[in-house]
């Protein structure tokens, strides 16, 4: 059995003017962020996973950058309090507002060049995915290319030869929620998703896709593997996923909500803030028990 974390969508700017568009609470960054640790640890989990977004650089922000590079450092001090190992992928705000450029995010975290695989337990395996790794500006839900295409298929080889099950990670989502324009992507899907799904298809050892990024929850079962797409922290549901993987193939994750009082009290202030599913999902996209018939071949 495996136990991990996957939170995501963080957002943090230090001393942040305002909250931006619901369901942010960016003002809130520090409650929200000092009840991460004690929350995740209280889990014990096995890894834990942030899906990128660490940060308010890139597009709608507007962060200079010395107040960027701040938050870089109280953000890396949030999470150097997790007691689990963990593993960062950035998103597309994880770059300097003015400059487009990762370099002090990277500095920071630990984060995939193109695609990385980590042992995560004898029995399992994460790749990461680095989807923002050309032009920031332009493709601001990242790229899916040929060289990701190429090299995510060797990786599926070796572990698909070793009898070895794979969890996959990246900021934007693959599967849109409403049928694209001729010749788009779906809303919040990463340029090449429908290469991307195909070849996730065509790859057994992948049993599961987690993404961010849209800060919304869903689960929907694939074909044969499921994709999971999570809320944010930085705003409502202001949650987490606990999951779990079975040795006979089940999947089940609990989102667990932190304790922020005077920040969800703020939140209910808004005018913009919406209906609590447009951001939560329905009740079986936060709690979910499901089999993932991958993992079942994989596992039996
Ligand atoms: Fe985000
Ligand atoms: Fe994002």
């Amino acid at each position: 059995m495996n136990k991990f974390v996957f939170l995501t969508d963080t957002h943090y700017w230090t001393d942040a003017p305002k909250d931006y568009g619901a369901p942010k609470m960016l003002t809130k960054g520090r409650e929200i962020h000092d009840a991460i640790p004690p929350a995740v640890n209280a889990l014990d989990p096995d890894f834990v996973v942030h899906g990128g977004d660490f940060l308010c650089g890139g597009s709608s922000f507007d962060l200079p950058t010395d107040i960027f590079e701040q938050s870089i450092r109280d953000v890396r001090k949030t999470f150097d309090r997790l007691s689990s190992p963990f593993y960062p992928i950035p998103g597309n705000h994880d770059c300097d507002a003015q400059t487009w450029k990762f370099d002090a995010f990277n500095a920071a975290f630990d984060v995939p060049d193109l695609l990385s695989v980590d042992e995560v337990a004898s029995d399992l395996r994460i790749v990461r995915a680095n989807v923002f790794l050309g032009d920031t500006k332009e493709y601001g839900s990242g790229e899916w290319t040929d060289d990701h295409d190429a090299k995510l298929r060797e990786i599926d080889g070796q572990l698909t030869a070793a009898g070895l099950p794979a969890l996959f990670f990246l900021h934007t989502w693959i599967l849109p929620d409403a049928l694209p324009e001729e010749g788009a992507e779906g809303r919040g899907c990463v340029s090449g998703s429908r290469q991307l799904l195909d070849t996730i298809s065509q790859c057994p050892s992948i049993v599961a896709v987690f993404t961010g990024h849209r800060h919304v929850n869903r689960i929907t079962a694939y074909r044969d593997f499921l994709i999971v797409d999570t809320a944010c922290l930085i705003g409502y549901p202001f949650g987490f996923r606990e999951v779990t993987l079975s040795d006979d193939g089940w999947f089940s994750t609990i989102f667990h909500r932190l304790e922020v009082p005077d920040t969800m009290a703020a939140y209910r202030e808004r005018d913009d803030a919406g209906e609590d599913a447009e951001w939560e999902g329905q009740p079986h996209d936060c709690d979910s028990e499901v089999l993932i018939p991958r993992l079942r071949e994989i596992r039996g």
